[in-house]
């Protein structure tokens, strides 16, 4: 028999109740997903939350396996599940372990600053991991070191640079949904809504950045839109983050720039697979302890910086 929407949801929300779950989900997840969570936030918010989850014995992550990895790190002690352990991220899986370790071996001393979008073996590897959110206060933590690893986004490497008017070495990774937002596409949706702000993501290339009024974290997007004065804005993100950006500020309008942002990834959580999730606790995320071990240096030492003034 076809289950309804509504009929989903009231199992999920039992089913929470009796295996004290808490869902985690990124501002990229589908629109029925962010509404049933507990927490709706970016790649920092999240890792924040998940680091301070107490009173739950299940943690349920809705959003891609770097997210969820990085969960389980924070919680050792904890079962960390996705409801779709097949999304991952292109971007992750642009840069590995081996290869880093080469790269070092060039560059003997340097600090390495890994963006959380990452495999836990490349965490490893890291110094301190960073996020859209936070990855100017982190590098800059590293004071004037002369040669600083960024991997594995080139783009928002890019984006440190300038606002630090220094060099990285760079890694030339991407994210495959960002890279190809382009300042011809945001020109020609600028014509067409002259009144509109841009605002794009520190993982879109440096001409779209270029052309943006703001170049900010997801997180960074829904707070801005909490408090401004502007009617329209022009979003160059994944198109989650509409549902979320509508939710903060319902008197603005939200455009998508580019039909092309969406991650198939990030929309593989439906509320079925959660409820079975939830009920079978079989999609388990784990990490390698000796990996966990040393990854979570990177990941603390990040948050560590990130709390201070
Ligand atoms: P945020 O850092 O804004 O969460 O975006 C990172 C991202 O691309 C998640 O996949
Ligand atoms: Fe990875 Fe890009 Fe998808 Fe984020 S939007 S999960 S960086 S592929």
């Amino acid at each position: 028999m076809h289950e309804s929407i509504q009929d989903c949801i009231t199992a999920i929300n039992r089913l929470r109740k009796e295996r004290r779950a808490v869902i985690l989900a990124h501002t990229y997840q589908p629109a029925e997903v962010q509404d049933i969570a507990d927490y709706v936030d970016d790649s920092y918010g999240l890792s924040a939350k998940a680091a301070a989850v107490k009173d739950a014995d299940l943690i349920v992550f809705c959003g891609v396996q770097f997210m969820a990895e990085t969960a389980a790190i924070l919680n050792p002690g904890r079962k960390v599940i996705m409801p779709d352990p097949s999304a991952g991220c292109p971007m992750a899986d642009m840069i590995t372990a081996e290869k880093l370790r080469a790269f070092k071996a060039k560059h003997p001393g340097a600090p390495v600053v890994c963006y959380v979008n990452s495999t836990a073996e490349v965490k490893a590897e890291s110094d301190i991991c960073c996020t859209s959110a936070n990855a100017v206060k982190i590098v800059k933590s590293l004071g004037d070191a002369p040669e600083i690893i960024f991997v594995p986004d080139q783009f928002l490497g890019k984006f440190v640079e300038k606002q630090l008017g220094r060099r990285l070495l760079l890694w030339e990774g991407c994210c495959p949904i960002h890279h190809n937002l382009g300042s011809d596409c945001i020109a020609r949706m600028k014509a067409e809504y002259p009144d509109a702000k841009v605002m794009v993501h520190p993982e879109t290339p440096p001409d779209a950045q270029a052309a943006a009024d703001y170049i900010l974290s997801t997180g960074q997007m829904i707070e801005l839109v909490k408090n401004t004065k502007d009617k329209r804005f022009l979003v160059g993100t994944e198109d989650g983050i509409i549902h979320a950006l509508r939710k903060a500020a319902p008197h603005c309008d939200f455009i998508l720039i580019s039909p092309t942002l969406r991650c198939p990834n990030m929309k593989k959580t439906t509320l079925p697979k959660i409820r079975q999730a939830l009920a079978s606790g079989e999609t388990v995320i784990s990490v390698d302890p000796l990996i966990a071990a040393k990854a979570k240096k990177a990941i603390d030492a990040m948050l560590e910086v990130s709390r201070r003034p």
